[in-house]
């Protein structure tokens, strides 16, 4: 999908909260201002979360409540550790949302969705949605009809 604007963005991340259940991972990958944070503000709305959901430097995990709790992990600082992060212990319990899934790549789950962010110009991105695991079928086909 194409999005003209970080509105446009916002929205489309607010279309797939709506459809996510509760335990889902969604993976987003895309260079730097690819709108992997944008898209996971409209995460957010649709999880009627309150706070400025933000990407503060250091901060690898921030926990923003809603009708169910969302996770919201950037991985940029982590690159390749070994570290035992505990982080996916919340898996289940709400919405995990991985930036820099890459350097996440030894936590993340067998079954997520894998979101792809594409710079075409400053203010249109190219957004795919790649299933990984049938749980997340339906939902990718949901999104682009
Ligand atoms: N169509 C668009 N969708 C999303 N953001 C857009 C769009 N057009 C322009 N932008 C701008 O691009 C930037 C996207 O920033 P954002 O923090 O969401 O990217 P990011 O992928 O999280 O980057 P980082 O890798 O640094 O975490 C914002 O400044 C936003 O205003
Ligand atoms: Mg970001």
């Amino acid at each position: 999908m194409i999005t003209k604007n970080e509105s446009e963005t916002i929205a489309l991340g607010k279309k797939l909260g709506q459809l996510l259940p509760k335990g889902s991972v969604v993976a987003l990958e895309g260079d730097l201002a690819g709108g992997k944070t944008t898209f996971t503000k409209g995460i957010g709305e649709a999880l009627g979360v309150k706070q400025v959901i933000n990407s503060p430097t250091f901060t690898i995990l921030k926990i923003y409540n809603g009708r169910l709790p969302l996770y919201h992990i950037d991985a940029y600082r982590l690159e390749n550790n070994d570290y035992d992060l505990g982080i996916s212990e919340y898996e289940e319990e709400g919405i995990m949302v991985v930036e820099w899934p890459k350097y996440y790549a030894n936590y993340l789950p067998a079954e997520y969705l894998e979101v792809r962010f594409e710079y075409i110009d400053d203010d249109t991105r190219e957004i795919n949605f790649i299933p990984h695991g049938e749980r997340y079928e339906d939902i990718v086909k949901e999104m682009t009809c």
